[in-house]
């Protein structure tokens, strides 16, 4: 890692981030890509008020230090446990809490979580107004464009400015509405039409505001374009499905941070880091390796690599070694097919 330019960029970390993803950005895949990418900002997966107080707070909340800078998304609505869930999140180290208002689930609907709070912008202002009171980390939001047939500037402008009253000065905007009723979260995430101009106009409403767009950026020239109109940039689908290519190249581009790290010191790096899981937590090798399947997305041999590890580390016994053996496996494909 270039620590020159680690330092340089620091106050820039959150340029560039990787999205919240229910079940691919656990702290497994967060390690990973925090090897390929030192300057980005990464997101948890949402976690909601109630597993915090309720539940087993350190299986949900526990990460490595090395993943930070970190944020915490929250998903709830009650001001009193988002504030507490905020303390609890910047007491285990997370650098910023993010509320999540953009999920469109039935499920979060029924407990007042995700998208649908678009269409209650007093009380999550009281939510985030408690927040920042609670905790000295910044306190962010995630959103939409709009819900249902709420689809207007206004509808976004009154949402951002009560919200922007209580304190926030960072929004996500994922630049397309959710439909509430009738689309699954993963037609919500492409059937409504893209439109960066809606977040752009809210930009230029408050330019004090720290505004960062979201969806549907896939490369490192897109996320340039996009940082000429916001803030940052967060990336969801193109990190996880690509996380090689798409995270160094912006680490070259955007930080100017020659790492020259290949895609098998990525995967040796894990080696250990699945070994230390192991030992302290039990963590099985197939949770790790199902994260660094995409490691060689688009290269000669990258079959063979994804075949080792979707048998490998599911067989009895399977531990951090079964990356070595991938490795190997790829090594192999690659040679025959230069030969
Ligand atoms: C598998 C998956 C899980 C997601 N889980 C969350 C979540 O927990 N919280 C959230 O705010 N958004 C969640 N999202 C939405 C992403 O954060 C992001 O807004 C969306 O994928 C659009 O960005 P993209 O086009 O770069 O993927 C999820 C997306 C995917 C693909």
């Amino acid at each position: 890692m270039n620590t020159a330019n680690v330092t340089e960029t620091a106050q820039k970390a959150k340029t560039v981030s990787i999205a919240p993803m229910m079940d691919w950005t656990d702290r497994h895949f967060r390690f990973f890509a925090r090897q390929i990418a030192p300057n980005i900002r990464l997101y948890s997966e949402m976690v909601t008020t109630g597993a915090i107080l309720h539940g087993d707070r350190d299986r949900f909340l526990r990460f490595d230090e090395r993943e930070n800078p970190l944020a915490l998304q929250l998903g709830g609505s009650t001001p009193a446990d988002l504030a507490q869930c905020s303390k609890i999140g910047e007491d285990f180290g997370y650098d910023e809490i993010n509320l999540n208002c953009g999920c469109p689930s039935d499920r979060v609907q029924r407990g007042m979580i995700g998208a649908c709070l678009m269409g209650e912008p007093d009380l999550v202002s009281e939510g985030v107004a408690a927040m920042i009171e609670t905790v000295k980390i910044p306190v962010t939001v995630k959103c939409r464009i709009g819900i249902d047939d709420h689809d207007s500037e206004e509808f976004l402008d009154t949402f951002i400015r009560k919200v922007k009253a209580a304190g926030c000065r960072t929004f996500i905007i994922h630049a397309r509405k959710a439909w509430l009723q009738g689309l699954s979260p993963k037609e919500n995430r492409t059937k409504p039409p893209i439109n960066y101009a809606r977040a752009g106009w809210i930009k230029s409403r408050h330019p004090e505001l720290e505004i960062v767009i979201n969806g549907d950026i896939k490369s490192a020239e897109e996320t340039v374009k996009h940082l000429e109109t916001f803030d940052g940039v967060m990336i969801g689908r193109e990190a996880y499905q690509n996380p090689f290519g798409l995270l160094s190249e912006i680490e070259r581009t955007i930080f100017k941070n020659e790492t020259g790290l290949t895609r098998e010191d990525i995967a040796r790096a894990m080696i250990p880091y699945a070994k230390q899981q192991a030992e302290e937590f039990g963590t099985p090798v197939k949770s790790i390796t199902r994260h660094i399947i995409n490691l060689y997305q688009n290269v000669p041999g990258a079959r063979m690599w994804r075949q080792a590890l979707s048998t490998l580390p599911h067989k009895p016994g399977a531990n951090e070694t079964v990356i070595e053996k991938a490795l190997a496996a790829y090594e192999q494909a690659k040679q025959k097919a230069a030969a």
